[in-house]
């Protein structure tokens, strides 16, 4: 579990948190909803912070053309077989808590 300053991102931007030795793709649904995942992506490990796009429920990755569903993490088409970790992500006033 992390825990991080809330970063100031507008609704549908993403950004990489580092941090004790995490990678995690941060995307802002706004409402104070956010969405957290691994930022490597489980086919061979593109930089979903530049390769990922969210396309209604599904996160793609256009390296490849994996698409991975938000809610279970699991491919639902393309070339991953694997499915991407997802994390929770609490607020808790100017910080986030990301954890597994
Ligand atoms: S690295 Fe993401 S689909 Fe291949």
């Amino acid at each position: 579990m992390i825990r991080i300053k809330r970063p100031d991102l507008k609704v549908g931007e993403k950004t990489k948190i580092n941090q004790d030795n995490l990678e995690i793709l941060l995307i802002y649904l706004g409402a104070d909803r956010f969405l957290a995942f691994d930022n490597r992506c489980p086919h061979l490990g593109c930089d979903l912070s530049k390769y990922g796009v969210l396309i209604r429920d599904e996160l793609v990755c256009q390296c490849h053309f994996s698409h991975f569903s938000i809610f279970s993490g699991k491919p639902i088409k393309g070339a991953a077989k694997k499915p991407i970790k997802i994390y929770n992500v609490k607020i808790d006033g100017d910080y986030l808590i990301i954890g597994q």
